[in-house]
């Protein structure tokens, strides 16, 4: 019997991966541009972390977490999502002494949540995320919501739209959760079982029920935005500002309430309107989380960020028709006729490679036309044939591919000026 991946997982395999390689790399551009430094923290954390964090009422804590005891019969939980555990590294190693502040920091790498699979959700998925901890300037709220926009732009994405929300500060939340309690209360026996058990703990994540979803009484429920203080409703429209100034457009969405307990004001979703990318929508989703770092342990540190997933970027690319150009390809095939010319094709690929001119050649004893499919399939710029005459007369045919065009050279000058010879076939083909 074969055994296959665990449903929800699933293997990259070349012809992916560089796509993958791809994006990580405008990730990792971008970062640079707006000054996110990458951090790594462990795949697994003490279970408490995401159930004070995340929220014991929400569906990750609840339903999705991948949590097991280990031999130390400690509860350790594999990462469901990236807030948490850099919050934690923040608050672990004092980051909130550091003399320039905010912190500005990034991380890509799974994450696991056992959901239901479907196109776009997965059990184990990459998320790329920003976390920008140590200000409550509005104006890097704009520009957190930039940077995913700047990510996707790049990544040659149109049809996305920004939806935004405040959920306001405390008091403003109290007096909404207060609103939210009456106006369900006397229907809740009309909920699932979780709604009914949510009205009590927190009633807000009855709005996020998958189960209850076309409840009329879901769309007449106390908006949030008519319960903001003014000091939240001030700083949600100082985040507008920064953003019209950045000309970012923006949809303003009352029903946006995100699914994870630790945000208050700015709450941000990224959403996808390209047809044929299925039932979901959102690519990624943040908000700020003042008060996050306190409750992990830490000083006063307001902080905002977001989570995406690349999976979904990558899906999105598709739906819209985007193709990657510039993937790394293969520069020279060597192709070899007989034992001596073998000799030399090992030599003359490693000297290829150690000039930086990627080479590949036949390992399996193949005919020379087998070995000429072999450059075709894996897309080479160049081919080159050595035989006996080209040992004996130290010169080959650099054969450019794209036109079958040849050139006579010596195995030194193609290795010395391979750049060159590369740029103008291309442009030569123009
Ligand atoms: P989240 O909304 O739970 O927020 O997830 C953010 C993004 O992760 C989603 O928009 C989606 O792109 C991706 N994602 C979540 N679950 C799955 C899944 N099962 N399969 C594929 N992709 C998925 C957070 O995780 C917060 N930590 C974001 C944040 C950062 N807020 C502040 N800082």
């Amino acid at each position: 019997m074969s055994i296959n991946v665990p449903r929800g997982t699933k293997d990259l395999l070349p012809g992916e991966t560089e796509k993958w390689q791809a994006v990580e790399e405008l990730i990792r551009d971008t970062c640079r541009l707006f000054q996110y430094k990458e951090i790594r923290t462990p795949i697994f954390e003490h279970t408490e972390l995401f159930t004070r964090s995340v929220g014991d009422t929400t569906d990750i804590v609840q339903k999705e977490m991948y949590t097991f005891t280990d031999r130390g019969d400690r509860s350790l939980t594999l990462r469901p999502e990236g807030t948490a555990p850099v919050v934690r590294s923040f608050v672990e190693n004092k980051l909130f002494g550091l003399p320039n502040q905010p912190v500005k920091l990034y991380y890509t790498g799974p994450m696991f949540r056992y959901e239901r699979q479907q196109a776009g959700r997965y059990r184990q998925f990459v998320q790329f995320g920003v976390e920008a901890i140590g200000s409550q300037d509005p104006s890097i709220d704009a520009e957190v919501m930039a940077l995913a926009m700047t990510v996707y732009q790049k990544a040659g994405l149109k049809q996305i739209k920004l939806v935004i929300n405040s959920l306001g500060d405390t008091e403003s939340r109290q007096a909404h959760r207060v609103a939210l309690s009456a106006h369900f209360s006397p229907h809740i026996q009309e909920f699932c079982s979780d709604c009914q058990n949510r009205l009590e703990k927190n009633p807000l994540r009855i709005l996020d029920c998958k189960v209850d979803r076309e409840n009329p009484l879901m769309a007449t429920a106390p908006k949030l935005p008519d319960y903001l203080n003014e000091e939240s409703a001030a700083y949600f429209g100082k985040v507008k500002h920064y953003l019209d100034i950045l000309n970012i457009k923006y949809e303003v969405d009352p029903n946006l309430v995100r699914g994870l307990d630790y945000y208050n004001h700015t709450a941000f979703e990224i959403m996808s309107e390209g047809e044929g990318f299925g039932a979901i929508t959102t690519l990624a989703g943040g908000g700020r989380y003042n008060g996050l770092v306190e409750d992990l342990g830490g000083p006063e540190s307001p902080g905002i960020g977001f989570g995406m997933s690349i999976e979904r970027l990558l899906l999105a690319l598709e739906a819209e028709g985007q193709t990657f150009e510039n993937l790394p390809t293969l520069d020279v095939y060597v192709v070899a006729m007989g034992e001596a010319a073998k000799d030399k094709a090992v030599s003359f690929v490693s000297q290829l490679r150690q000039n930086n001119v990627s080479a590949e050649m036949d390992y399996l004893d193949r005919k020379v036309k087998a070995q000429m499919k072999s450059a075709d399939r894996l897309n080479a710029k160049f081919s080159v044939v050595i035989g006996d005459n080209e040992l004996e007369s130290g010169k080959i045919s650099l054969k450019y591919l794209a036109n079958g065009n040849q050139q006579q050279l010596t195995f030194e000058e193609i290795v010395e000026n391979f750049t060159e010879i590369a740029s103008k076939a291309t442009e030569e083909l123009a």
